[in-house]
């Protein structure tokens, strides 16, 4: 590199320094390898420190039309067409942390789902199906994240007579119906406002179903805490034997401890 160019590159460093004082100011390397993508730094972080070098989170907008000519706009899922959705396609993150549904109803942090991974040990050896307890590359463990709002709806569990979409005008087209008396001490976590979703289960089933089977990316069903409730019975059916009775530490808020 001739002299020149590397004092040009200094002074603007410099100029970097001084005019962003919160972004940290790192190689490329450095950056990737923060400390703050690994545990334990990874637990504590907040939105605003992950934000300082990856504001594009927050600003990247998805394509108008796809790479094979499909609008965006010409191709609506069903979640789409609902009161619910507000807005035009967005991007992924932007539909979890700023969109008006995900701001009521929701809480999420970064740090959610990026829990980090060991960087040294990235997969296990030798390979397996099992679940491991590794994360790779993008380090977002879905069955401990995205299962819990994008799972199916366990109908055959609450005694429907069939998959929600045919049970809900028997049902009145509400899930309070039956869950004004039934697992009641719900969504008590940190990463849900359970307020606000009760509020908006009163008039339609949309919200609720919208978590418990309405977007399913999965064929598997989230195996939920069964949190006791006020008239609970004593036995606990064979189906829910392996299940756990508190929620998750550490999003398990304090009311709900009983
Ligand atoms: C000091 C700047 C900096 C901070 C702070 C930072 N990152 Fe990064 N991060 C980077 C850089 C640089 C990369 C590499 C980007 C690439 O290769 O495209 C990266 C990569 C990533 C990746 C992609 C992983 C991969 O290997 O492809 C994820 C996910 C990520 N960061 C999440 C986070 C989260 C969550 C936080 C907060 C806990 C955070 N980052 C904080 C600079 C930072
Ligand atoms: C709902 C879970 C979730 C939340 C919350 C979340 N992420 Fe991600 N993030 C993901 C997933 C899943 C991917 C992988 C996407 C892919 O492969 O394209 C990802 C990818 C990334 C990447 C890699 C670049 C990219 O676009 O693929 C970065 C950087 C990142 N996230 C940073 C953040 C930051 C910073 C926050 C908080 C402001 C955040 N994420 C919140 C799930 C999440
Ligand atoms: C705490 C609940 C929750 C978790 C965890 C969660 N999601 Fe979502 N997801 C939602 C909600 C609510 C919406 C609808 C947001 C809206 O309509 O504005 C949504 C929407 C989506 C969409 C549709 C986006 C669009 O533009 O239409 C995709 C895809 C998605 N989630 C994938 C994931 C993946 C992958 C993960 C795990 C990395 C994940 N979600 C984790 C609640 C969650
Ligand atoms: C006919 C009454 C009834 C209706 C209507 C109903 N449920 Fe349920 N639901 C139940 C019963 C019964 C259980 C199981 C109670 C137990 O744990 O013993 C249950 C369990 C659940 C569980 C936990 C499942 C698990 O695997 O632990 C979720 C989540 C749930 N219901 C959500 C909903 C949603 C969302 C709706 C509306 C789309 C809805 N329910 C409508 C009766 C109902
Ligand atoms: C933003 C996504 C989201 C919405 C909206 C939502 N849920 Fe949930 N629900 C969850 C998650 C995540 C859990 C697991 C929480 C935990 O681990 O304690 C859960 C747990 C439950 C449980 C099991 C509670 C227990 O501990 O026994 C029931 C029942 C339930 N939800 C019903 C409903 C009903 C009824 C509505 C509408 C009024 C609704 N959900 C709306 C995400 C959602």
């Amino acid at each position: 590199m001739k002299k020149g160019t590397s004092l040009l590159l200094t002074l603007l460093m410099l100029w970097g320094l001084d005019a962003s004082a919160e972004a940290p100011q790192k190689d490329y390397e450095r950056a990737r390898w923060d400390p703050i993508h690994f545990p334990p730094a990874v637990h504590e972080a907040t939105n605003e420190q992950c934000l300082a070098c990856h504001q594009e989170i927050l600003s990247a907008k998805p394509r108008q039309v796809s790479p094979a000519g499909v609008k965006a706009v010409d191709t609506l899922a069903w979640y789409q067409t609902l009161d619910t959705y507000e807005g035009a396609q967005e991007s992924f993150h932007w539909r979890h942390l700023e969109s008006p549904l995900a701001k009521k109803v929701m809480n999420l942090d970064c740090v959610f789902c990026h829990q980090g991974n060991d960087p040294r040990e990235e997969a296990p050896v030798p390979p397996t199906a099992e679940p491991a307890g590794f994360n790779l590359r993008k380090a977002v463990d879905p069955s401990t994240t995205c299962l819990r709002c994008h799972g199916g709806n366990n109908y055959q569990v609450m005694g429907l007579p069939g998959p929600w979409p045919e049970s809900r005008a028997l049902m009145q087209d509400s899930c309070v119906l039956c869950h004004a008396g039934i697992r009641t001490n719900r969504h008590k976590v940190s990463y849900l406002n359970a307020a606000a979703i009760e509020e908006a289960g009163k008039t339609s089933s949309d919200t609720c179903y919208g978590c418990h089977g309405g977007r399913q990316w999965y064929r598997i069903n989230y195996p939920y805490p069964r949190n006791p409730w006020p008239g609970m019975a004593k036995d606990v059916p064979e189906w829910a034997k392996d299940r756990a009775t508190e929620s998750d530490e550490p999003y398990r808020l304090k009311e709900a401890k009983k």
